[in-house]
């Protein structure tokens, strides 16, 4: 078995702005959806906020001087809209650019590769309150107005951007009635949903031209979660069959970004509650990307089903099914190779990055003290060697970001759910790495799977 990665595998870690950075109201931030979903009774377990979550804000020197020692390459972190923008349009508050400003300086001189992502989830409130938020092509302007800027402020260091994190959980879940529930917590129906799907769609194809344009040199990409489809056994039925799935189960965001159009089955599918769109918007959907980051956490497991009109079925996971801490990561280590795998074959993409990948688990400590998170090391580990499977075969996955550095705030979970390979005491915000940052720190040295 192969365990070595190619030479110039990128290795690095990932967080998000509203989840570690605090100073919710330091140096002129505005407020984001988050900051008002979180102080709503009854939104968030424990009644956790993001408030002051890791406080990188005020400690991200000692962030990075811990990144620095673990010795991966790159880091990949979300800006905080509403830092920059306050209102999310208008007058810039320069503090907050400025904060960013040191944040990627300091990045580069401990030799650490930033990975810039324009939105992780916490939209300004005043686009909400103004416009519906993501309902509205006002929001869509905005956000490619913001991509633009950023990219021109920070595109002489910054050389990879993604503009959107994760689309299912801003729209279905932050405004489909009876779905998760996320922030802002809306009640649109399937026709709402679908609209807000599709101005999402939007705003990433008009950010990746904002981006082009001020930063022509800078790779622009996405971190999309989609829907990762593992055939149940390896023959070339089953094979084919979860391919398709992959396509079709995604067709409302990454087949759409990719093809530049609404697969016929999910148009036929959603009726009269279907998007309504142009050719010209699609168009702008499926601008170039120079890579595609894809997050995976589980696996959707796929046979092939003759007598389906689809020709596969999604097969059920039974209550022994293995999952860690966060009942819904159901272990299935083969997604870090049939990702991959499905968007080189699917859409010839050449630089396909893992932008999220990880657990929660909760701390074990040994006699010594030490937090002894060989459930970690367990998952990660049986990732990379499926990975290791994907880059020996030629696939081109360029790199790995685990999900995260720190234990941070988990959105509706709080932080009841502890993903970081570094532990944060939320009391005293002390960091103090787990087993599992020496373990990653060591692969990321040797460049193979340990
Ligand atoms: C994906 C999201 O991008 C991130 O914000 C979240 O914390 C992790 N998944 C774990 O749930």
């Amino acid at each position: 078995m192969n365990r070595c990665f190619p030479e110039g595998f990128l290795w690095g870690s990932a967080t998000a702005s509203y989840q570690v950075e605090g100073g919710a109201l330091q140096d002129g931030r505005g407020p984001s959806v988050w900051d008002t979903f979180s102080h709503t009774p009854g939104k968030i377990k424990l009644g956790h906020t993001g408030d002051v979550a890791c406080d990188q804000y005020n400690r991200h020197a000692e962030d990075i001087a811990l990144m620095k020692k673990l010795g991966l390459g790159a880091h990949r972190f979300s800006l905080s809209w509403s830092r920059i923008f306050p209102t999310g349009r208008g007058a810039v508050n320069q503090k907050g650019l400025d904060y960013y400003r040191r944040f990627i300086d300091g990045l580069r001189e401990a030799g650490i590769d930033p990975w810039v992502t324009l939105f992780h989830w916490d939209l300004p409130q005043s686009l909400q309150d103004d416009f519906g938020g993501w309902q509205s092509r006002e929001t869509v302007k905005y956000f490619a107005d913001y991509c633009g800027f950023v990219a021109s402020a920070f595109g002489d260091t910054v050389s990879n951007f993604m503009t959107i994190n994760e689309f299912m959980c801003f729209t279905d879940w932050a405004y489909g009635a009876g779905e998760e529930n996320y922030a802002p917590g809306g009640n649109l129906d399937r026709k709402g949903v679908n609209m807000v799907r599709h101005n999402a769609l939007l705003a990433h194809g008009m950010g990746v031209q904002a981006i082009r344009a001020a930063a022509p040199s800078a790779s622009v990409g996405l971190a999309e979660n989609a829907l990762v489809c593992v055939p149940v056994i390896e023959t070339k039925p089953h094979i084919d069959a979860a391919r398709k799935a992959y396509r079709e189960m995604n067709a409302h965001f990454l087949t759409a970004i990719m093809e530049g159009k609404y697969l016929d089955c999910y148009l036929e599918e959603q009726g009269a509650d279907a998007p309504e769109f142009t050719a010209e918007e699609m168009a702008v959907i499926s601008s170039p990307v120079d890579f595609v980051g894809h997050n995976m956490y589980l696996a959707h497991h796929i046979e092939a089903d003759p007598s389906s009109s689809s020709g596969y079925r999604v097969l059920p996971h039974s209550a022994s099914y293995p999952h860690m801490h966060a009942h819904w990561i159901k272990v299935s280590p083969e997604i870090t190779y049939w990702a991959p795998r499905f968007v080189h074959e699917l859409w010839n993409v050449e630089n396909i990055y893992i932008t999220e990948n990880g657990c929660a688990c909760p701390d074990q400590l040994d006699d010594s003290g030490r937090i002894c998170d060989t459930d970690r090391i367990f998952y990660l580990r049986n990732h990379l060697l499926s990975a290791a499977r994907a880059t020996s075969e030629g696939i081109p996955l360029k790199g790995y970001f685990c999900w995260s550095l720190l234990d941070n705030f988990e959105w509706a979970d709080g932080y009841t759910y502890r993903f970081g390979i570094v532990h944060v005491d939320f009391e005293t915000l002390v960091r103090t790495p787990k087993m599992s940052a020496e373990y990653l720190s060591l692969v990321a040295s040797e460049n193979k799977v340990l």
